[in-house]
Parts: C-alpha cells; structure tokens; sequence
C-alpha cells in the first residue's frame, strides 16, 4: 500500500520550495504520495511561518485538530521557521508531535521520520550543495533556490535566527536545476532567496566569485527559458549594474520586488536597513528611467517602535511618489530573539490598527487607478493555474494576474491577452492571439 503524505505550508515561496524538497525526498527515498486530505494520510508535515505573530498561535490550535481528527496510527511533523525558533518546546506543547525539522535542515527529512521525538534545528547546517530529487507541484511554475539564510540584521526580523547565515548555492547547480525544469515544461523561472540579489557573497566550498547580474546572465542563456523571476531583492544592494542588467535582458521579467518597509529615514536607521528615504526614490528612479514599463511592489510594516504622525507620513509620501502596484503591509509584530523585541517605545494598538487601514486604503485608491488603464490594452500572458467555473489564470510579464475562460490546454502557454474586465486582484480578458 502507498503512504499517503499531507503537507500545509504557511509563509513564504522558500517555505513552498522547501515542501517541494520535503516531498521529493519522502516519494524517493519512503514511498510517500501526497493527499490533499489529511484524514487519510500517513504522515502530516505542517511547514510552518514565524514572521508574525498570528501564524505562530494558529499553529498549536491546528495542531490539536490534526491530531484529533487524523488516522490513529499517523505522524505529525512540524517544520520550517517556526520549528527552528521553537524547537523542543513544539513537543512539550504538543507532546503527540512526532519530530521538528527547521527550515534550514529540510533534507534531514527521511531520516527525522524514522527517529520518534527527533529535533533537527541546526541554523547553520548547510544544505547548499544537497543534491534534493525533483518534485514540483506544477511544472509550469519552476521555484529555484539561489541562497539559503540572511546575512542582515534587520531589528524587527526573526529569519536569520530561523534560516541561519545567508550562503550561496554554487552557480552550475542553480543552472542545472534550471535546465532540468525547462526541460520538463517550465518556460518561467523563479528564483528565490531572502536577498537574491546578494547572490554570491559566501559559498561553502572553494566557488569562484559571482555576482547576482553574472547569474542573470548565465540563466538567460538556457534555450527554450523565456521569462525569468526573482524575489526578494533589497534595496540596498540594488546597484545601477543590477538595475541596467534588469532593464535591458529581455528574458527578466519587468516586475520589481522592492521592500521599502518605512519612509521614515529615521525608523530605517532604527529597524537596521542600511538605506534611507533618499536613496529608495533614487533607485526607484533610477529603475524608472531604465525601465519604465517596470511595475513595482513592495513590504511595509507601520507601527514600528518609534514611528511617530510625521515618519508615518514618510511612509505615505513614498506610496503617493512611487505608486506602487502591489503593497504587502503589516502591523509590526514584535519577534522574540531580534532587537526590537527590547524597544521599550511601542505604538498603541489602535494607532497601529487606523495607519495600517489608512495606507492601505490610499493604496487601494492607487491601484484602482492604475487598473483602469489597463482596460482595452493587450498583454502576454503565461498561464499556469486552472481556476474555477473554467478560467485559467497566468501572469503578465509585470506580473498582472489574469484570467480567460478555457481549459488545462492552456496550461504552459503563452497568449495574447486583451483586457474585457477590471478587479482588484485579477483582471479578465479574451484571448485575441
Ligand atoms: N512584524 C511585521 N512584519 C514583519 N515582516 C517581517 N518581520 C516582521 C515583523 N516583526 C514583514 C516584512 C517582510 C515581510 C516578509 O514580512 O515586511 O518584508
Ligand atoms: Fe518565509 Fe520568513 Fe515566514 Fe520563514 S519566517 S517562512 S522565511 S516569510
């Protein structure tokens, strides 16, 4: 009989890429296939988030349902960031838990299934040469680990004490393994590290110097590749070289990830980012002028310690001056082992509670605006996801999502798109080539 395997993964594209490690390593070396029911599984593995707080408490209460409602003689593995940062505790919490795994240590997997009550959290384990088996949950979509870890010291960020030091994974494995996908049917890559384009700063064997630009580089050269993605870049390290290599291959697509997280130069000095307000709309010009079809997204955290009317007003200043076309925001939520977990001047909840509504709201009234000029235009598309009531969704080269009726004929294809219909989150059009 096959063991059936259920996995839930919260959080991030790492977190996703690392069930897919997860996965690859339990089908090849256990026998496991996967289930999307997990009443019926063998083994459940929760990939778990730790950057707020909210994920956090969520865990142990879906845990209790797990193990209530689960097959009696089934296994219940919690890995990723929260793993690392709690380790042991999870067991003692929740005693029925039988092994945690950290986010740094997924290809330990086969080996913590088999040793009841284990706890690998090692933060500095380095898995950047572990040759993973290939598993993809589509092969449309082509997630690539570039880097594991964080090098930085950002006061409020609990990933470099769950995902260790950053190390670079060696060039030639990034590009066989992006081979191998396009091979299999992806013509988009997706290239993901905390800070991509840190690429190169340490590599744990002897690898000859590189840089994120040569990577670039490197990738665009694979035949039947046509678009390339990245996330995270940081603004810091966005150097004019990085910008114009962006700008001007046209395999990359034209969508920049660009976490300004305050406008307040002040709150950046105090959450440790290593740039200021200034040098953000710098680069977001300089992007601009080399790209101007570029659409931009960003992280931003209100509330921060410290973050007065008038930082606050910073922040909304770079929203009305940049535009952005998509924002991820976020209260602050204080994360035990970083800095700011000790700053003792904390912004009232329900201060924090109206900025957050009030950005977000003027972000709204942005994003509408610019969703009507996109109305009649025609974009290409790359579908990869089959949705409901017979649509299929894709991505524009600046990361529109959008949806035309049809069917998994679709799926891996690129299509002319115009646009019929305007929402927030997705917009729908007909197929015209
Ligand atoms: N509180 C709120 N948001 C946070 N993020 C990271 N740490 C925190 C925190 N302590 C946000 C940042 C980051 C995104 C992934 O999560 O904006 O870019
Ligand atoms: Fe991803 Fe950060 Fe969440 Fe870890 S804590 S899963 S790195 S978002």
């Amino acid at each position: 009989m096959v063991k059936k395997l259920f996995v839930e993964t919260l959080g991030c594209a790492m977190n996703s890429r690392d069930s897919e490690h997860m996965i690859a390593q339990l089908r090849e070396k256990d026998g496991y296939e996967t289930t999307s029911d997990f009443k019926e599984a063998d083994l459940i593995l929760i990939n778990t988030c730790s950057v707020r707080e909210k994920p956090v408490s969520k865990l142990f209460s879906e845990l209790g349902i797990f193990n209530k409602k689960k097959k009696a003689d089934a296994k219940i593995g919690v890995c990723g960031c929260t793993a690392s940062h709690l380790g042991e505790e999870i067991i003692k919490r929740a005693p029925y838990v039988n092994f945690v795994l950290g986010a740094r240590n997924v290809s330990k997997i086969s080996e913590v299934l088999h040793k009841d009550k284990a706890v690998e959290i090692d933060i500095n384990y380095d898995e950047s040469e572990f040759a993973f088996d290939d598993f993809r949950t589509s092969p449309y979509k082509a997630f690539i680990n570039i880097s594991m870890g964080c090098d930085k010291s950002c006061t409020y960020c609990i990933v470099p004490k769950t995902r260790g030091d950053e190390i670079s994974i060696p060039m030639n494995l990034i590009i066989d393994e992006s081979r191998r996908a396009v091979n299999n049917g992806a013509k988009e890559i997706f290239l993901l590290g905390q800070n991509v384009n840190n690429y190169g700063r340490r590599f744990s064997g002897g690898h000859e110097k590189s840089n994120f630009t040569k990577l670039l580089q490197e990738l665009s050269e694979i035949q039947n590749l046509q678009r390339i993605r990245f996330t995270s870049p940081h603004p810091f390290h966005m150097d004019d070289e990085f910008i114009e290599e962006f700008a001007s291959n046209p395999k990359i697509c034209k969508s920049m990830h660009m976490p300004l997280q305050s406008g307040s130069t002040k709150v950046l000095k105090d959450m440790k980012r290593g740039y200021s307000k200034e040098w953000f709309l710098n680069r977001v010009k300089k992007l601009r002028s080399e790209c101007p079809e570029v659409s931009i997204s960003t992280d931003i955290i209100v509330a921060f310690p410290g973050e007065s009317d008038e930082d606050f007003e910073d922040t909304l200043d770079v929203m009305n001056q940049v535009r952005f076309n998509q924002i991820f925001s976020f209260k602050y939520s204080a994360r035990p082992q970083t800095e700011a977990e000790h700053f003792t001047n904390t912004v009232d909840a329900d201060i924090a509670s109206a900025r957050l509504t009030k950005l977000q709201n003027i972000h709204t009234d942005i994003l509408d605006e610019i969703n009507a000029t996109s109305l009649g235009k025609t974009y290409r598309v790359y579908f990869q996801d089959l949705i409901q009531d017979y649509f299929v969704s894709g991505r524009s080269d600046d990361n529109i999502v959008i949806k035309v009726k049809g069917s998994d004929e679709l799926l891996g294809e690129f299509r002319d798109v115009k646009i019929t219909s305007i929402g927030r989150t997705i917009l729908t059009g007909e197929i015209v080539a």
